[in-house]
């Protein structure tokens, strides 16, 4: 397709899903329309006709945007975050949006229903341009997902988000890496690459792996499996002290984790970018807008902490195709993102993709890694 038919594309489709599609699906409360879309997509993604009209709607490709990273082949570095899909259940429909993978979970070791609230933990700030997420980690538990997922063929990247199950305020060290342990099992022969998430901000014992010492005693038990084939990253906070990060950067270093995932969600108190008369939920945490500042800042900071050495995944607040030249000019090797597209509509990652493509072209380079880094020098 020629450049003007890939504009004219776009523009149909961000007015449709504006105007059209959007405020239908807003007309549900945030939990139920999540849960309808993925209804409606796995309907859609079933047979071969509704996947082959996502990809004539979305899609996009260029040899510029192909990347490696630890190894795994990648046709474009947008993929989808973990959050979206819980359960593992749509993974059918990204190739044929256009991501370039996309990570599932989180997935906890046990079945774990999240938050007490159901229809009332996620909360759409429309102004701000942000979703306040207070599920706590729903999903059916490693071992149903993984036994559903376990003969599926995947044509992208598949991440594997872990997280410790939350059904209790009581944190017992032991117990809880037993329970990453449990899912990175059940997980050993699908997806591509593993993501220890570490920091949930909605869980009931808090965020215990942010010390020294629980995260030296939870890398230990992974090293055992970081040998085996897959690389490891560890899904950082958005709300630390410089302290803090360099603390987890650094144990993250000792034990060769092979990257970082910058960042989960932002706190209402931790963030000053948001309208307050739209925050109508005393609990939960912030994404899109409200951590992309926060984001971008810890990507150039972790890049020149780390050298440049190890995978930056950044995430958060990625609306369009600058903003993720920003991220992967800091130091990202690959972009993450979810609430652009609740807001902006499917064919925000296929617009992604299209400018970055013209922003490597406008900088002079001819991929994505010669981009890494590239406004943030080592010093
Ligand atoms: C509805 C929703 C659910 C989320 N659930 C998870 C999760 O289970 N595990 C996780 O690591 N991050 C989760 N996140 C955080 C995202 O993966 C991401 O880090 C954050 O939303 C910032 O990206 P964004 O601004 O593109 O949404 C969730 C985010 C949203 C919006």
């Amino acid at each position: 397709m020629n450049k003007l038919i890939y504009e004219l594309r776009g523009t149909v489709n961000y007015l449709l899903y504006r105007w059209v599609v959007r405020p239908i699906i807003f007309l549900w409360e945030a939990e139920k329309a999540h849960n309808k879309l993925k209804q409606f997509g796995l309907l859609f993604v079933s047979n071969k006709f509704g996947r082959g009209l996502l990809k004539v709607l979305f899609y996009y490709q260029h040899s510029s945007l192909n990347t490696t990273v630890d190894g795994i082949k990648y046709d474009n570095p947008i993929g989808l975050s973990a959050g979206f899909d819980k359960e593992g259940e749509l993974t059918d429909a990204y190739p044929s949006i256009g991501f370039g993978f996309a990570e599932l979970g989180s997935f906890t070791g046990d079945r774990c229903p999240g938050n007490p609230g159901v229809g009332r933990r996620l909360f759409r700030l429309i102004k701000s341009k942000s979703i306040l997420v207070w599920y706590g980690l729903n999903n059916q538990g490693a071992v149903a997902i993984a036994k559903r997922l376990k003969s599926k063929k995947f044509s992208i990247p598949i991440g594997i988000n872990a997280a410790k199950t939350n059904d209790s305020n009581y944190f017992d060290l032991q117990t809880s890496i037993d329970d990453y342990l449990k899912t990175l099992d059940e997980f050993k022969n699908i997806g591509s690459y593993y993501t220890i998430n570490i920091s949930c901000p909605n869980t009931q014992d808090g965020e215990p792996f942010v010390e020294r010492e629980n995260l030296d005693a939870l890398l230990s038990a992974l090293d055992k499996v970081k040998q085996a084939h897959k690389p490891v990253y560890v899904k950082m906070a958005a709300d630390l002290t410089t302290d803090e990060i360099n603390t987890i950067v650094d144990t993250c270093l000792e034990h060769k984790v092979n990257g970082l995932v910058l960042t989960n969600l932002t706190k209402p108190s931790m963030s000053g970018e948001y309208f307050k008369e739209e925050l109508t939920f005393d609990k939960g945490a912030l994404s899109g807008l409200p951590v992309q500042r926060i984001s971008i800042n810890m990507i150039r900071h972790v890049y020149q902490r780390t050298h440049g050495k190890i995978t930056i995944i950044g995430v958060g607040g990625v609306f369009n195709a600058q903003d993720a030249y920003e991220k992967i000019t800091a130091g990202a090797n690959l972009i993450e993102m979810i609430t652009s597209m609740i807001f902006e509509g499917p064919q925000v990652v296929g617009e992604i993709n299209r400018g970055l493509v013209a922003l490597l072209k406008k900088d002079g380079f001819s991929s994505i890694e010669e981009a890494v880094g590239s406004r943030n020098p080592l010093k």
